[in-house]
């Protein structure tokens, strides 16, 4: 079943999307998401790959350069897959969503890719084992997604300000304050870039683990990447923030 509302938003905000990813404007990708996935891909020589919510196909190129040969790639909006098939005519997007059962038959690919997506989902565990599925014995998944710490923050957006805070006050005699929520998962209505309307769910990192493993993954590698050195100059703002609180974390998945 599609999310309409994540798959409007996609499509409504493609072009605007797509302009922020390919002009660099992006440092949450550009030093960030992107060279921390690139730095977990094994050779993928003849290998065939998954690639879920590829969105506008940014990360093809990456596979490809591994040696990746057959890509299978899905997305939720249209849009997206309409530029992801422009940009990589020789590579099959589909539009479909990960919570759909695949057409694929087990085992089908030797590694699944997932940037940045698992987030949208309201139930992880489903889809885990949906991958584990279409993944050869001894096949990998990596994937990125939301770290927590930040997108549990209470939130403040627009006008001069933009605040994520996630702790408490409390004054001796008064009740506490307490910004954020940490441990409730829940579906959080957003808006990126000033007018682009996102929604996605957070989730602590109990459930995520736990789904994980109920899906008879082994857990191989955990990263909270940090930015590239070159943020520093480029994107000193973000650099100050994230070389500090994390922003997404990577899971490497085994299938025994
Ligand atoms: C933050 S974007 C990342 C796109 C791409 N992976 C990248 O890194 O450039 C998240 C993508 O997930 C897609 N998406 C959201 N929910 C999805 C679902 N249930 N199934 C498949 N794709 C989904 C969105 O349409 C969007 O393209």
């Amino acid at each position: 079943m599609i999310d309409k509302n994540v798959a409007n938003s996609y499509n409504q905000d493609a072009a605007q999307w797509v302009e922020r990813l390919r002009s660099g404007n992006n440092p949450a990708h550009r030093f960030l998401e992107k060279p921390a996935m690139f730095g977990k891909l094994p050779d993928l020589t003849g290998q065939s790959v998954f690639c879920v919510g590829c969105g506008s196909a940014e990360e093809i190129g990456m596979l490809q350069a591994k040696g990746a040969q057959h890509i299978h790639a899905i997305d939720i909006s249209e849009s997206l897959i309409q530029v992801a098939r422009e940009t990589y005519p020789s590579v099959q997007f589909d539009v479909r969503s990960m919570e759909e059962r695949q057409p694929f038959q087990d085992g089908a690919f030797d590694f699944i890719y997932s940037s940045l997506t698992l987030h949208y989902a309201a139930s992880w565990l489903q889809i885990l084992c949906e991958m584990r599925r279409l993944l050869k014995p001894g096949g990998r998944m990596l994937f990125s997604t939301h770290h927590p710490v930040k997108w549990g923050s209470e939130v403040t957006r627009g006008g001069d300000l933009d605040m994520f805070r996630m702790g408490y006050e409390r004054p001796v005699g008064r009740p506490p304050t307490v910004f954020g929520d940490y441990l409730g998962t829940r579906r959080i209505l957003d808006q990126w870039f000033g007018s682009m309307t996102v929604e996605y769910y957070h989730r602590p990192l109990e459930p995520i683990f736990r789904d994980i493993l109920d899906a008879g993954f082994l857990l191989l590698d955990f990263l909270e990447p940090r930015p590239t050195p070159e943020a520093e100059t480029e994107a000193p703002s973000f650099w100050a923030i994230h070389s500090r609180i994390p922003l997404f974390m990577i899971f490497e998945l085994g299938n025994p």
